[in-house]
């Protein structure tokens, strides 16, 4: 049995990996309050109780936005707790997964970037994140980054995805607007756990981009959602959605525009293609029925 650590219990992707826990994996889940990034000498306790041989750290700050502002929060979250957990399982040997985002890069590439493309954070969210990520193949050759995008996926009692906000707007018949300038690649949570556990059993290590096939932009990604909410009878017919530009917002924060990552060393590793994220999206709708 494969005693693993799972951090931010609660969260989108700590779900996924709870619903996907392969039989010869002992998952123990710690929610934010029972194993707290901020709190270095208790995560020392928990590590030495528990004694996992893996941690799957899947907490973070992610309200982007948000991290403008919190920035001291954020980046105790995001850059020095993954610092400090990392630190923490080198020197026994126990092997830390990580998540990375594909906000680290500034979206100038006009082509899928690869992990050895330099990474130029654009906002505090993404420099933070960066931080952590790095910090975290610095500690030991064994750890393992996964950079990520646009997750996505059912949990049961979060509804804060992509998917639900278009759908909620589409139900309440509010107008929705998304941006033709911002494109990367929709990843579906189960997937992302799936591959985790895959590369955690081969002991991969190093940087990995994890996402599924097919950019796109987040007008095509609205009208995705909204085209497979038809057939599964959560909408009855495909709202008009309005083509903007991320000026449009107004917002005093950067956020690149094409952040789609490359798959090709993750397909390496698993044997074949991570695939489309439409299956996932036609999944996730069916539950959501
Ligand atoms: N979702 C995406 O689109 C996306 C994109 C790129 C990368 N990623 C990365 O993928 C990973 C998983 O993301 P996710 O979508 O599953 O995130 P999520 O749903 O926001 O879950 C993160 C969890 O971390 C917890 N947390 C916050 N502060 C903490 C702290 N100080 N100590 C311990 N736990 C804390 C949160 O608990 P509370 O809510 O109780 O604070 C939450 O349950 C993260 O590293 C994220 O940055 C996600």
């Amino acid at each position: 049995m494969l005693k693993i650590l799972l951090t931010g219990g609660e969260g989108l992707l700590a779900h996924a990996l709870r619903e996907f826990q392969p039989k010869d994996c002992d998952l123990i889940c710690l929610s934010h309050s029972d194993f707290d990034l901020t709190e270095p000498a208790h995560m020392q306790e928990q590590l030495a109780a528990i004694a996992p041989q893996v941690v799957i750290n899947t907490a973070a700050y992610n309200q982007v936005d948000r991290c403008e502002i919190e920035r001291g929060l954020s980046w105790a979250v995001n850059a020095a707790g993954p610092q400090r957990l990392a630190e923490l399982c080198a020197p026994t040997g126990i092997c830390l997964v990580h998540y990375g985002t594909d906000y680290v890069f500034d979206g100038e590439k006009k082509s899928p970037y690869l992990e050895t493309d330099p990474p130029n954070p654009l906002n505090h969210y993404a420099a933070g994140k960066l931080a952590g990520e790095q910090a975290v193949l610095r500690a030991s050759p064994n750890h393992l980054v996964l950079r990520t995008s646009w997750v996505f996926g059912g949990h049961p009692t979060q509804t804060k995805t992509f998917v639900h906000t278009v759908l909620r707007a589409a139900r309440e018949g509010r107008e929705l607007k998304a941006t033709t300038d911002q494109t990367s690649v929709p990843t579906f949570a189960p997937d992302l756990a799936a591959w985790t556990f895959e590369l955690v059993r081969q002991g991969a290590s190093g940087l990995v981009h994890a996402v599924n096939d097919d950019g796109v932009s987040r007008y095509d990604w609205a009208l995705a959602i909204l085209g497979e909410a038809v057939p599964a009878r959560l909408i009855r017919d495909v709202p008009p959605v309005e083509r903007v530009t991320t000026r449009f917002f107004n917002s005093t924060m950067r956020r690149p525009t094409n952040t789609v990552m490359s798959n090709e060393k993750l397909t390496k590793l698993l044997g074949h293609r991570p695939g489309s994220w439409r299956p996932g999206l036609r999944k996730m709708l069916a539950q959501m029925k």
